[in-house]
């Protein structure tokens, strides 16, 4: 969506009452790691894939900056100025000069800590509420660059659809895309941190190459898969499920070793392909279609080797006003 597009005339007098956006959450299905750069951060070629599991968040005028959360695993979902839609909110205001003067209001339907960019997605909404609240009219390179300074996956949220994403994730580039593919979701018990995953990484790297084999002098520059770009924009289930990839999975199974299982049921429940989302837990499975992805979520669901199952279809579209 364009930014021009979603907010409202900024020289109008009266502030709306409330403005509500619906974000996704995503997949990589393709997660290529590079070496460690001196920054900390990895170089990478993923391609984002955004699916049909929804977080709102709402935004009304207050005086000060407050933050309310409800939904799914909202307990675990901190409130405080850590929370990445209220450190949102901040930059935008701050990017303007004005006060973050709102009540942000998170209703949570995408697991926490999962893998599936819960937290960034908030972060992208907050933004595009915020913008239209304080009739800011923000322009989208702005609203980008915003979101890449709080998370490497935020701008992909605002995005949507499906994206190559470079540099640390943020640097996107939209992939075509010929078909909608069916997913299933088994959400794991408790979350992974995204560090630990990618310092995990880094250590088995280091364990098969000596030390200092995990920097990116030594590790190969990161690529799209043309295969799995090519399945992308024919539709191909099969052969995407065939091209899934993720260079974080090795670490996410070291760390959670009962990943395995969860990813060998839904394989043998007949998952076209199956992989670890993003740094996990969640582990995501493609299905040929909704009825195959049925049969799917049942066995994973009887299974006892995930907390919960979930189905989306996609690609959707990124940060929406709705
Ligand atoms: O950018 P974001 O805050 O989501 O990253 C969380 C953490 O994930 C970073 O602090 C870093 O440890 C790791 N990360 C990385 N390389 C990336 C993206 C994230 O090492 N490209």
């Amino acid at each position: 969506m364009n930014a021009s597009e979603s907010v409202l005339d900024p020289a109008s007098a009266s502030a709306p009452d409330s403005v509500t956006v619906r974000v996704p959450a995503k997949v990589n299905v393709q997660l290529a790691v590079g070496g460690r750069r001196a920054d900390g951060f990895h170089a990478l070629a993923t391609v984002f894939f955004a699916v049909g599991l929804w977080d709102t968040v709402t935004a009304r005028p207050a005086k000060g900056l407050s933050l309310t959360v409800a939904g799914r695993d909202a307990d675990v979902v901190p409130t405080d100025e850590s929370n990445l839609a209220a450190r949102a909110a901040r930059a935008l205001a701050a990017h303007h000069g004005v006060e973050a003067n709102v009540a942000l209001h998170i209703d949570k339907d995408v697991p926490v800590a999962g893998g599936m960019a819960g937290g960034s997605a908030d972060a992208a909404a907050a933004l595009l509420a915020c913008d239209a609240l304080w009739g800011l009219g923000t322009d989208r390179s702005t609203l980008f660059a915003l979101a890449a300074e709080l998370g490497s996956d935020v701008p992909f949220s605002l995005h949507g659809g499906v994206a190559l994403g470079e540099g640390r994730g943020e640097v996107l580039t939209s992939v075509p895309v010929g078909g909608t593919f069916h997913w299933v979701f088994a959400v794991a018990d408790g979350g992974l941190s995204t560090p630990a995953v990618y310092g995990e990484c880094d250590r088995l790297r280091e364990e098969a190459a000596g030390p200092g084999g995990a920097d990116e002098s030594r590790v190969p520059a990161p690529a799209a898969d043309a295969a799995l770009l090519d399945a992308l924009a024919s539709g191909d289930a099969a052969a995407l499920g065939a091209a899934l990839s993720n260079d974080l999975q090795a670490a996410a199974l070291s760390l959670r070793p009962s990943l395995a299982e969860t990813l060998r049921v839904g394989t043998e429940a007949g998952a076209i392909g199956a992989l670890v989302s993003g740094s996990g837990p969640t582990c995501a499975f493609l299905a040929k279609d909704a009825a195959a992805a049925s049969a799917v979520a049942a066995a994973l669901a009887q299974s006892g080797t995930c907390r919960e199952v979930r189905r989306a279809e996609g690609p959707v579209p990124g940060a929406t006003l709705v």
